[in-house]
């Protein structure tokens, strides 16, 4: 695969199968206890912290795992990327860089303050306030069709008819009381068309939906393969979607933390409140990480430290 492909061209020290190294990265990460699991969604905080899981899916269709790859989680935050990507698809970039911006907010990702501070725009699809925003744009006259249309999309982009943790899901609809105010907010702004909280639901099933570590590989990689999923084959979005999804990541993947992210690693990456990661080496692979310890910006600790040493180790850093 194109992951061996580096390998074999020198780009990694002596040694260095695909396979040595992501048991190498994962040793190194699993030293860390640091972080917290997120308990802001109750149900979150009984995922069991030493949970950890680490794929590379390069986009020829190979596939390396190590650890808890198939143990289920919610997507969460991770399933704005691929929202957004679909909705460029199906509309067009310039659309969507106009309501959604591109832009990062340098706050957390569910500041309300940095709406205010911006004329009541979202600023980009990887917050809270601008993932809503982009939710709120998916095709659909009913919001049962606009789910349908994101859950096919998220499912193309796994391989995968993927399911809605219904407890997540649950969890989230009884405590979400921000990401109404995020959506009522917006929507007093003239940004949200129809009726927030509905927008809010979908959202909110769209965070639930279950992947596991070897799910965000492959997602990962349909990104970094122009748009086509190398397990099915099947063309889920243009390059050109691919492109600009990833210099949003760049920008914004990792939220106020995204430059020491970019600065670290060189790569696009998102992360999810779950302990889900996902990285893309353009042209590559993707990597899904999975481990619930969080940093203070809601990152995933181990998958960071991971994904870091798999990046030098392998070469990937695009810079
Ligand atoms: O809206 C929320 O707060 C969650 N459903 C998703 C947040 C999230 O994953 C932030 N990422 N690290």
């Amino acid at each position: 695969g194109a992951v061996g492909q580096a390998v074999s061209t020198g780009a990694v020290p002596p040694g260095g199968h695909i396979d040595e190294l992501l048991s190498r990265a994962y040793r190194h990460a699993e030293r860390h206890r640091e972080g917290a699991v997120a308990d802001y969604i109750p149900i979150l905080a009984q995922a069991d912290p030493e949970a950890f899981g680490l794929c590379v899916a390069d986009v020829e269709g190979g596939l390396h795992e190590l650890g808890d790859t198939r143990t289920e989680f919610s997507i969460q935050s991770i399933s704005k990327v691929f929202v957004y990507a679909l909705l460029c698809d199906a509309y067009g970039h310039e659309r969507v860089l106009d309501v959604v911006g591109v832009n990062n907010t340098g706050l957390a990702f569910n500041s309300v303050v940095a709406i205010e501070l911006n004329d009541g725009h979202p600023m980009n699809p990887m917050v809270n306030a601008g993932a809503i925003a982009t939710t709120a744009l998916v095709a659909g006259d009913t919001p049962e069709r606009r789910w349908t249309t994101v859950l096919d999309g998220l499912s193309r982009f796994a391989g995968r008819a993927l399911e809605v943790d219904d407890e997540v899901y649950r969890s989230e609809s009884a405590t979400n009381h921000r990401n109404r105010a995020i959506a009522q907010l917006l929507g007093s702004y003239g940004r949200i068309e129809g009726d927030p909280l509905a927008v809010v639901d979908v959202y909110t099933r769209q965070c639930a939906l279950r992947v596991d570590a070897r799910d965000l590989a492959v997602m990962g990689a349909t990104l970094a393969d122009g748009g086509v999923n190398p397990l099915t084959g099947e063309r889920v979005v243009s390059a050109d979607v691919c492109r600009d999804s990833l210099a949003v990541l760049a920008a914004s993947g990792l939220y106020e933390r995204s430059g020491e992210w970019l600065f670290e690693i060189g790569l696009p990456g998102k992360s999810g409140v779950s302990g889900g990661l996902v990285t893309v080496a353009p042209g590559k692979a993707g990597i899904g990480a999975y481990a619930p310890r969080l940093d203070p910006a809601g990152n995933s600790v181990r998958g960071q430290i991971a994904t870091a040493y798999l990046s030098r180790a392998l070469g990937l850093n695009v810079f």
